[in-house]
């Protein structure tokens, strides 16, 4: 695997690799590498022909200033397992390759994905995203990018930015990766301590409530019961648990289409989870 920090480096060889006609798939990741990203690098090696992995752990886009100093950063390992899976290209900045002094200010507006659920808890957390994705889609200019449905939400903003500034870029959503036991996994998880692991397991479970009893109980009483998931234990602090339409995230009046998205601490870990419904 090819390991590469500067960013006219990778343009330029990528553009080698265009002219020959071949197909780039980019990863982008904020490191700390577990299956759910794996998964990812595995889509791009299925359906390209050069796999861009990125780790880049992104300033722009912490609203939490302990959050980003804590972020793990295990680049040997993120190394490591990159190269298992067979990833061609690892690009890994430093933060001032991704925000010279003199940068061009972002002014792409997110629009009312950047008031609901993350946008509402972690404000300016897209702008932040929207910043570095496009940075890394200009860089990297890849024919597919692949991004988790974990991150759902964030998914649906980097389509419409696509869509806005008319970026010839495909877009795949790959399926959440989990534990076995249900937990979605994530790079914060290893910040869980073993009874916090276990109420964890919260999210995943009324998830799974609320798809099981999504054609025998309305709405309001899938959200009234599924709440109760997070009552029980003082690890737990809930900041949503919503049913929304999955095109635009509003919260479903009625039946239809439907996707079940929450966010929570456990302990001082705030994780996120989600589940399509039908
Ligand atoms: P990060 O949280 O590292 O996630 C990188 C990609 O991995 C995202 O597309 C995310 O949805 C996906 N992912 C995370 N956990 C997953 C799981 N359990 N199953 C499947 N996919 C999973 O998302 C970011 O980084 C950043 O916001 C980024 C897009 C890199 C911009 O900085």
């Amino acid at each position: 695997m090819k390991r590469i920090t500067r960013k006219e480096d990778l343009t330029s060889l990528l553009l080698q690799y265009k002219q020959e006609g071949k197909r780039i798939g980019l990863v982008p990741t904020m490191g700390a590498l577990h299956q759910g990203h794996l998964s990812l690098v595995q889509q791009s090696l299925k359906y390209t022909d050069v796999t861009v992995a990125s780790i880049f752990v992104n300033p722009t886009q912490f609203n939490n200033k302990t959050d980003l100093l804590k972020y793990p950063k295990p680049i040997a390992e993120d190394i490591a397992k990159l190269e298992q899976a067979g990833c061609h290209i690892l690009f890994h900045p430093e933060v001032d390759e991704m925000y010279p002094e003199v940068d061009e200010p972002w002014e792409y507006e997110v629009g009312e994905l950047d008031l609901l659920l993350e946008g509402e808890f972690r404000p300016g957390h897209y702008k932040g995203v929207t910043q570095i994705v496009y940075k890394l889609f200009k860089t990297a200019i890849p024919d597919v990018a692949f991004f988790g449905q974990k991150d759902y939400q964030q998914f649906l903003v980097i389509k419409k930015m696509v869509n806005d500034l008319h970026l010839p870029i495909q877009l795949k959503s790959c399926d959440i990766i989990r534990e076995a036991d249900g937990l979605a996994m994530s790079s914060r998880n290893i910040h869980l301590n073993p009874e916090e692991r276990l109420a964890a397991l919260s999210l995943s479970k009324a998830l799974l409530f609320i798809k099981d009893n999504y054609n025998l109980l309305s709405i309001d009483e899938l959200k009234q019961q599924a709440n109760k998931f997070f009552t029980g234990s003082n690890l737990l602090n809930l900041e949503y648990l919503r049913i929304c339409n999955p095109d635009n995230l509003y919260d479903l009046q009625e039946k239809g289409p439907a996707i079940a998205l929450i966010a929570c601490f456990v302990g001082t870990t705030r994780l996120i989870d989600n589940m399509m419904l039908a």
